[in-house]
C-alpha cells in the first residue's frame, strides 16, 4: 500500500463505518474496511498521562458510558469505559482504542488518516509534543507510506512538516479557500485538503487543483451530496458510509 496510489474517487470511513457502528471503535473500523474502504479516518486525543486515544470529542460523554473530559483520566481509566452502548447495546464490548491498537488492527488492510485533534495539541507538554508522539509511533509500526496526517491546527501540520520531509499531510478547513489558506497549503507542502462540504464551490476545487492539492470534502452529521461534489471533480470523499462507494 501507498498513499500515492490512491483510486479516485478514494472514498475515506469517517470515524470509521459511523453511520452503522459506534464510530472511532474496532468495530468500526474493521467493518469499515470488510464494506471495502480503502481508507479510514480518526480522531487523536490524549488521556492524562499523555497516551494517544481515538475519541472525537473532548470529553467521554457522549460516545462512552463515562463522564468528563478526556484529559482529565488516564488511559487505565479510559479504557474501561463502555464505547458501544450509546449506538447500540449489541456493541457494548467496545472500547476506546489507543491510537497503537487501531494501526495494528488494520496494518497491511487500508491506509489511515490520522486527524489530531486541537484539545491534542492544546493540552499540557511541550510544544509538538503530539506531533512527535503520532510520528514515533506510525514510524515504529512501519506505517509512514499508509498514513495522512491531517489537522484543523494548521501549527501541527507545519510542525509534523519540518519533522518528517515525506509524511502525508491534510489541511483541514471550514473555511472557503482564500489566499491565506493557499498560502498555508503549499507551506506545509500538502497532500491533501479536507473542507467541509458545505463551502466547497466549483471554482475553489479548481483552485486547489491548480497547486497539486487532492479534494476530500468531509461530511457533516452524515450529510453530504456527494453527487454534487463528484459532479465538481473532487478526488474523494470522507464519508460515515462507505458503502456509498458502490451507489
Ligand atoms: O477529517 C474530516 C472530519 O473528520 C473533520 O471533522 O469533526 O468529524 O472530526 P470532525
Ligand atoms: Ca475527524
Amino acid at each position: 500500500m501507498n498513499i500515492d496510489r490512491f483510486p479516485t474517487p478514494l472514498f475515506i470511513a469517517h470515524r470509521g463505518y459511523s453511520s452503522r457502528y459506534p464510530e472511532n471503535t474496532l468495530a468500526a473500523f474493521n467493518a469499515a474496511i470488510d464494506a471495502g474502504a480503502r481508507m479510514i479516518e480518526l480522531d487523536v486525543n490524549l488521556s492524562r498521562d499523555r497516551q494517544m486515544v481515538v475519541i472525537h470529542d473532548e470529553t467521554v460523554d457522549r460516545t462512552t458510558s463515562g463522564t468528563g473530559r478526556v484529559a482529565e483520566h488516564t488511559l487505565s481509566q479510559l479504557s474501561r469505559l463502555d464505547a458501544g452502548s450509546w449506538f447500540d447495546p449489541q456493541f457494548c464490548r467496545e472500547t476506546l482504542p489507543t491510537l497503537a491498537q487501531v494501526l495494528d488492527a488494520v496494518k497491511g488492510q487500508v491506509m489511515v488518516n490520522i486527524e489530531i485533534k486541537p484539545e491534542a495539541y492544546e493540552s499540557h507538554g511541550p510544544p509538538d509534543a503530539v506531533e512527535r508522539q503520532v510520528l514515533d509511533l506510525v514510524c515504529k509500526k512501519q506505517m509512514l507510506d499508509d498514513v495522512l496526517v491531517s489537522s484543523f491546527e494548521w501549527q501541527v501540520l507545519d510542525n509534523l512538516r519540518t519533522l518528517a520531509p515525506g509524511i502525508a499531510l491534510g489541511l483541514l478547513s471550514d473555511l472557503p479557500v482564500d489566499r491565506s489558506l493557499l498560502y498555508w497549503y503549499q507551506r506545509i507542502r500538502g497532500f491533501s485538503w479536507h473542507p467541509d462540504y458545505r463551502v466547497l464551490t466549483r471554482p475553489q476545487v479548481d483552485a486547489l487543483h491548480d497547486v497539486g492539492a487532492r479534494v476530500f470534502p468531509y461530511a457533516v452529521d452524515g450529510r453530504m451530496d456527494t453527487g454534487g461534489m463528484l459532479a465538481m471533480g473532487v478526488d474523494g470523499l470522507i464519508v460515515d458510509d462507505p458503502r456509498q462507494m458502490t451507489a
